[in-house]
């Protein structure tokens, strides 16, 4: 039986030590409860009372040295293992990374931006409005009733009767009015729709910027300053305005204003069409019926508002000759801002 031992001993350490060496198999092969050490030992029973302490103490010592081995081989193979992941996982940090494509800012965003912060330096806040709006502030609130012909020029999509895609951001003006007593100082940017055919220059979705002060003692003055300074921050230090009367329901009096070219300075170019001029929005002081409507008193308070239109702005600002080109996200266009 001790030969038994010392063989399967060697036999152990032998196979350890072998390259290659499947260490659990061998585990379970030698020390496992149908393994051979356990097969020796199983046979004790037939020993003498003098020989059993005396093989038992070396079936111990075989099976701790077996152990031991084993210990140790398993240890070194997850060393080496884990020096392998290392060796495989190597991170090179001189390899160039892989670029992300910027995007831009569309045209008219950016030129959002800034008629925003324009108007936030001038103290303005920012208000917003429904795109689907009802009848009552799109046109009735502005002093347009039902049958009114200015809606003719203002034509749009109706979702009812009484709802419908606002035309203009002149409805905001009204919401606004409403719910706050003066002073009132704010713009409101956003879409607005038309039932017009695309064009150069239509489009049935177009974005416009409300602006609307009221307060004790506005008057044209105001309006004329605060839209001087605002063309001459957009379009260069230059830049003249003028008034020409025009009329819009919801102001009195009215006016269209224009800008200097900025293109010419004035003298006529292609981008003004020989006039010198270029009408960039709609404005006037708020008429009385509306203040009313909305509960503030005209004895008391007065305002002015306006409205421009955004893509105007963009195309002028950057010469783009038809309209289309900001909406349809052709990326070599849209890469040149
Ligand atoms: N809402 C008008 C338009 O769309 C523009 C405007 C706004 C005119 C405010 C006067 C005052 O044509």
């Amino acid at each position: 039986m001790k030969d038994t031992l010392l063989k399967i001993k060697s036999e152990a350490l032998a196979a350890l030590a072998a390259e290659n060496a499947d260490i659990e198999t061998l585990r379970i092969k030698y020390l496992g409860k149908k393994g051979e050490l356990t097969a020796v030992l199983r046979g004790m029973g037939k020993l003498t009372p003098e020989e059993r302490p005396v093989i038992g103490q070396l079936a111990n010592d075989v099976r701790a040295e077996i152990e031991a081995e084993i210990e140790k081989m398993s240890a070194s193979a997850k060393t080496a293992a884990l020096e392998a992941k290392l060796k495989a996982e190597k991170l090179d940090v001189t390899v160039p990374g892989t670029k992300i494509p910027m995007g831009k800012c569309h045209p008219l965003a950016l030129v959002q931006r800034q008629l925003e912060e324009i108007f936030l330096g001038m103290g303005y806040s920012i208000a917003e409005g429904p795109e689907v709006e009802y009848d009552y502030y799109n046109f009735q609130a502005l002093n347009i009733p039902k049958d009114h012909p200015a809606r003719d020029t203002q034509d749009t999509f109706y979702i009812t009767e009484n709802i419908l895609l606002r035309s203009q951001t002149s409805p905001v003006q009204a919401r606004v009015m409403e719910n706050t007593q003066p002073p009132i100082k704010i713009i409101s940017p956003g879409r607005v729709y038309r039932s017009d055919a695309v064009d150069a220059t239509h489009s049935p979705l177009f974005h416009q910027c409300e602006g609307l002060v009221v307060d004790k003692g506005i008057t044209m003055g105001d309006l004329k300053g605060t839209l001087e300074m605002f063309a001459k921050t957009m379009f260069g230090e230059d830049t003249r305005i003028r008034f020409r009367p025009h009329h819009f329901p919801f102001t009195e009096p009215s006016a269209e204003v224009d800008v200097s070219c900025f293109a010419c300075g004035g003298k006529g170019c292609r981008l003004c069409k020989g006039e010198g001029w270029i009408e960039i929005l709609g404005a006037g002081m708020v008429h009385p019926n509306v203040l009313r409507m909305c509960n503030i008193d005209p004895e008391v308070y007065s305002g002015f508002a306006f409205g421009l239109g955004v893509e105007r702005i963009v195309m002028l600002k950057y010469h783009i000759d038809d309209m289309r080109h900001l909406y349809e996200n052709d990326i070599r266009f849209l890469h040149q801002f």
